[in-house]
Protein backbone atom coordinates (compact mmCIF):
# COMPACT_ATOMS: atom_id res chain seq x y z
CA UNK A 1 0.00 0.00 0.00
CA UNK A 2 1.39 3.14 -0.55
CA UNK A 3 1.34 6.01 2.17
CA UNK A 4 1.83 9.68 1.88
CA UNK A 5 4.04 10.71 5.38
CA UNK A 6 4.43 14.43 5.47
CA UNK A 7 7.51 15.86 6.99
CA UNK A 8 6.43 18.59 9.65
CA UNK A 9 10.04 19.95 9.13
CA UNK A 10 8.53 22.37 6.77
CA UNK A 11 6.01 23.05 8.49
CA UNK A 12 4.99 26.33 10.32
CA UNK A 13 6.09 25.14 14.55
CA UNK A 14 4.11 28.11 15.80
CA UNK A 15 0.94 26.44 13.97
CA UNK A 16 2.22 22.77 14.11
CA UNK A 17 -1.05 21.24 14.88
CA UNK A 18 -3.21 22.83 13.32
CA UNK A 19 -1.47 22.17 10.03
CA UNK A 20 -1.06 18.21 11.30
CA UNK A 21 -4.37 18.49 11.67
CA UNK A 22 -4.71 19.86 8.08
CA UNK A 23 -2.52 16.72 6.17
CA UNK A 24 -4.80 14.19 8.58
CA UNK A 25 -7.95 15.07 7.43
CA UNK A 26 -6.93 15.67 3.63
CA UNK A 27 -5.88 12.02 4.46
CA UNK A 28 -2.28 11.44 4.68
CA UNK A 29 -1.27 8.58 6.49
CA UNK A 30 2.23 8.69 8.07
CA UNK A 31 3.38 11.89 10.08
CA UNK A 32 7.63 12.04 9.21
CA UNK A 33 9.47 13.48 12.39
CA UNK A 34 12.83 14.36 11.31
CA UNK A 35 14.93 14.09 14.52
CA UNK A 36 18.52 16.12 14.04
CA UNK A 37 21.25 16.14 16.78
CA UNK A 38 24.16 19.16 14.60
CA UNK A 39 26.17 15.81 14.79
CA UNK A 40 25.48 13.59 12.31
CA UNK A 41 23.86 16.13 10.31
CA UNK A 42 24.66 19.67 10.89
CA UNK A 43 21.46 21.21 11.36
CA UNK A 44 19.32 20.92 14.83
CA UNK A 45 15.91 20.17 14.80
CA UNK A 46 13.58 18.99 17.72
CA UNK A 47 13.10 15.77 19.71
CA UNK A 48 11.11 13.56 22.84
CA UNK A 49 9.28 17.06 24.18
CA UNK A 50 7.86 17.88 21.03
CA UNK A 51 6.98 14.00 19.55
CA UNK A 52 5.45 13.33 23.16
CA UNK A 53 3.35 16.09 22.40
CA UNK A 54 2.23 15.48 18.77
CA UNK A 55 1.50 11.66 19.95
CA UNK A 56 -1.31 12.98 22.00
CA UNK A 57 -2.80 15.18 19.41
CA UNK A 58 -2.48 12.82 16.33
CA UNK A 59 -3.90 9.23 15.33
CA UNK A 60 -1.12 9.67 12.34
CA UNK A 61 1.20 7.12 12.22
CA UNK A 62 4.41 8.93 13.60
CA UNK A 63 7.16 7.76 11.33
CA UNK A 64 10.80 8.96 12.75
CA UNK A 65 13.82 9.35 11.20
CA UNK A 66 17.06 9.37 13.43
CA UNK A 67 19.35 11.77 11.93
CA UNK A 68 21.73 11.40 15.14
CA UNK A 69 24.81 9.88 15.77
CA UNK A 70 25.16 6.73 17.64
CA UNK A 71 21.08 6.30 17.80
CA UNK A 72 20.95 3.30 20.01
CA UNK A 73 21.59 6.15 22.81
CA UNK A 74 17.97 7.42 22.48
CA UNK A 75 15.74 4.41 21.20
CA UNK A 76 13.93 3.90 24.58
CA UNK A 77 12.77 7.25 24.87
CA UNK A 78 11.79 7.75 21.41
CA UNK A 79 9.51 4.47 21.99
CA UNK A 80 8.05 6.14 25.07
CA UNK A 81 7.47 9.15 23.75
CA UNK A 82 4.90 7.01 21.01
CA UNK A 83 6.80 6.57 18.25
CA UNK A 84 5.03 4.12 15.71
CA UNK A 85 8.38 3.89 13.46
CA UNK A 86 11.67 4.08 14.31
CA UNK A 87 14.67 4.72 11.68
CA UNK A 88 18.16 4.85 12.40
CA UNK A 89 21.03 5.74 9.76
CA UNK A 90 22.98 2.90 8.96
CA UNK A 91 26.10 5.12 8.63
CA UNK A 92 25.33 6.24 12.40
CA UNK A 93 25.28 2.95 13.83
CA UNK A 94 27.92 1.02 15.38
CA UNK A 95 25.87 -2.06 15.83
CA UNK A 96 23.00 -2.06 13.48
CA UNK A 97 21.44 -5.17 14.72
CA UNK A 98 21.58 -4.04 17.89
CA UNK A 99 19.57 -1.08 17.17
CA UNK A 100 17.26 -3.41 15.21
CA UNK A 101 16.87 -5.54 18.30
CA UNK A 102 16.09 -2.65 20.48
CA UNK A 103 13.30 -1.23 18.36
CA UNK A 104 11.43 -4.58 17.98
CA UNK A 105 12.05 -5.28 21.46
CA UNK A 106 8.93 -2.42 21.87
CA UNK A 107 7.21 -3.66 19.23
CA UNK A 108 7.90 -0.70 16.92
CA UNK A 109 8.24 -1.23 12.87
CA UNK A 110 12.31 -1.02 11.95
CA UNK A 111 13.31 1.63 9.21
CA UNK A 112 17.05 1.38 8.29
CA UNK A 113 17.89 4.65 6.12
CA UNK A 114 20.70 5.40 3.78
CA UNK A 115 22.48 8.62 2.97
CA UNK A 116 22.81 8.79 -1.46
CA UNK A 117 26.20 7.73 -0.92
CA UNK A 118 25.71 4.48 0.91
CA UNK A 119 25.65 1.09 -0.96
CA UNK A 120 22.97 -0.81 -0.59
CA UNK A 121 25.50 -3.98 0.47
CA UNK A 122 24.97 -2.85 4.36
CA UNK A 123 21.66 -4.20 3.83
CA UNK A 124 22.97 -8.00 2.39
CA UNK A 125 22.58 -9.57 6.53
CA UNK A 126 20.29 -7.25 7.61
CA UNK A 127 17.15 -6.56 5.15
CA UNK A 128 14.99 -9.79 6.38
CA UNK A 129 14.77 -8.25 9.72
CA UNK A 130 14.19 -4.50 8.46
CA UNK A 131 10.45 -3.20 8.22
CA UNK A 132 11.30 -0.39 6.18
CA UNK A 133 14.34 0.93 4.53
CA UNK A 134 14.63 4.73 3.93
CA UNK A 135 16.67 6.03 0.65
CA UNK A 136 17.73 9.32 1.09
CA UNK A 137 17.02 10.89 -2.20
CA UNK A 138 18.59 14.07 -1.32
CA UNK A 139 21.64 14.36 1.52
CA UNK A 140 20.33 14.21 5.08
CA UNK A 141 19.94 17.43 7.24
CA UNK A 142 17.88 19.93 5.65
CA UNK A 143 14.51 20.04 3.34
CA UNK A 144 13.98 22.39 0.21
CA UNK A 145 17.05 19.92 -1.84
CA UNK A 146 16.38 18.93 -5.24
CA UNK A 147 15.95 14.85 -5.92
CA UNK A 148 19.76 13.44 -6.82
CA UNK A 149 18.49 11.62 -10.24
CA UNK A 150 21.19 8.43 -9.44
CA UNK A 151 18.71 7.22 -5.87
CA UNK A 152 16.14 6.58 -8.12
CA UNK A 153 18.37 4.11 -9.73
CA UNK A 154 18.72 3.04 -5.66
CA UNK A 155 15.21 2.58 -4.94
CA UNK A 156 15.12 0.69 -7.89
CA UNK A 157 17.77 -1.99 -7.32
CA UNK A 158 16.38 -2.70 -3.67
CA UNK A 159 12.74 -3.32 -4.99
CA UNK A 160 14.62 -5.92 -6.90
CA UNK A 161 16.34 -7.57 -4.29
CA UNK A 162 13.17 -7.69 -2.10
CA UNK A 163 11.11 -8.95 -4.46
CA UNK A 164 13.83 -11.79 -5.31
CA UNK A 165 14.13 -12.55 -1.85
CA UNK A 166 10.64 -12.47 -1.78
CA UNK A 167 10.51 -10.04 1.64
CA UNK A 168 7.93 -7.34 1.77
CA UNK A 169 10.10 -4.58 3.31
CA UNK A 170 8.63 -1.05 2.46
CA UNK A 171 10.51 1.33 0.61
CA UNK A 172 10.75 5.06 1.95
CA UNK A 173 11.95 7.83 -0.15
CA UNK A 174 12.75 10.97 1.84
CA UNK A 175 13.93 14.17 -0.24
CA UNK A 176 12.70 16.58 -3.00
CA UNK A 177 9.53 14.78 -3.42
CA UNK A 178 7.17 17.00 -5.60
CA UNK A 179 3.82 16.95 -7.87
CA UNK A 180 6.98 16.91 -10.50
CA UNK A 181 9.47 13.90 -9.20
CA UNK A 182 6.44 11.55 -7.42
CA UNK A 183 5.86 9.83 -9.96
CA UNK A 184 9.37 8.52 -10.79
CA UNK A 185 10.38 7.82 -7.08
CA UNK A 186 6.94 5.66 -7.37
CA UNK A 187 7.59 3.42 -10.68
CA UNK A 188 11.20 3.17 -9.30
CA UNK A 189 9.65 1.06 -6.39
CA UNK A 190 9.18 3.34 -3.12
CA UNK A 191 6.22 2.89 -1.53
CA UNK A 192 6.23 5.64 1.23
CA UNK A 193 6.76 9.10 0.33
CA UNK A 194 8.15 11.99 2.71
CA UNK A 195 7.63 14.67 1.40
CA UNK A 196 8.52 18.26 3.16
CA UNK A 197 8.20 21.92 1.41
CA UNK A 198 6.01 20.54 -1.49
CA UNK A 199 3.29 19.82 1.41
CA UNK A 200 3.68 22.34 4.02
CA UNK A 201 4.95 25.31 1.30
CA UNK A 202 1.39 27.23 0.32
CA UNK A 203 -2.06 25.42 0.02
CA UNK A 204 -1.61 22.36 2.76
CA UNK A 205 -4.67 20.88 2.01
CA UNK A 206 -4.55 21.15 -2.04
CA UNK A 207 -1.17 19.94 -1.84
CA UNK A 208 -1.59 17.37 0.53
CA UNK A 209 -4.13 15.62 -1.84
CA UNK A 210 -2.51 16.00 -5.11
CA UNK A 211 0.01 14.33 -3.92
CA UNK A 212 -2.20 11.42 -2.62
CA UNK A 213 -4.23 11.38 -6.17
CA UNK A 214 -0.84 10.51 -7.76
CA UNK A 215 -0.23 7.89 -5.44
CA UNK A 216 -3.47 6.65 -6.20
C1 LIG B 1 15.96 15.81 5.08
C2 LIG B 1 14.80 15.19 5.80
C3 LIG B 1 13.54 15.23 5.04
C4 LIG B 1 13.05 16.60 4.67
C5 LIG B 1 12.46 16.50 3.31
O1 LIG B 1 17.13 15.50 5.73
O2 LIG B 1 15.06 13.82 6.10
O3 LIG B 1 12.52 14.45 5.65
O4 LIG B 1 12.10 17.13 5.55
O5 LIG B 1 12.14 17.76 2.87
P1 LIG B 1 11.72 18.05 1.37
O6 LIG B 1 10.52 17.21 1.05
O7 LIG B 1 11.45 19.51 1.37
O8 LIG B 1 12.90 17.67 0.48
ZN1 LIG C 1 13.42 12.54 6.86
Amino acid sequence: MNCLSPSILSADFARLGEQISIVEQAGAQYLHFDVMDGCFVPNISFGMPVLSSLRKSTNLMLDVHLMIQDPIRYIADIADCGADIITVHAEACWDLNHAIDLIKERNLLAGVALSPATSLAKLDYILPRVDMVLIMTVSPGMGGQELIPYTLDKIRDLKEIIDCRGLKTDIEADGGINDKTLKSVLDAGANIIVAGSSIFEGDIEGNTKRLLEIMK
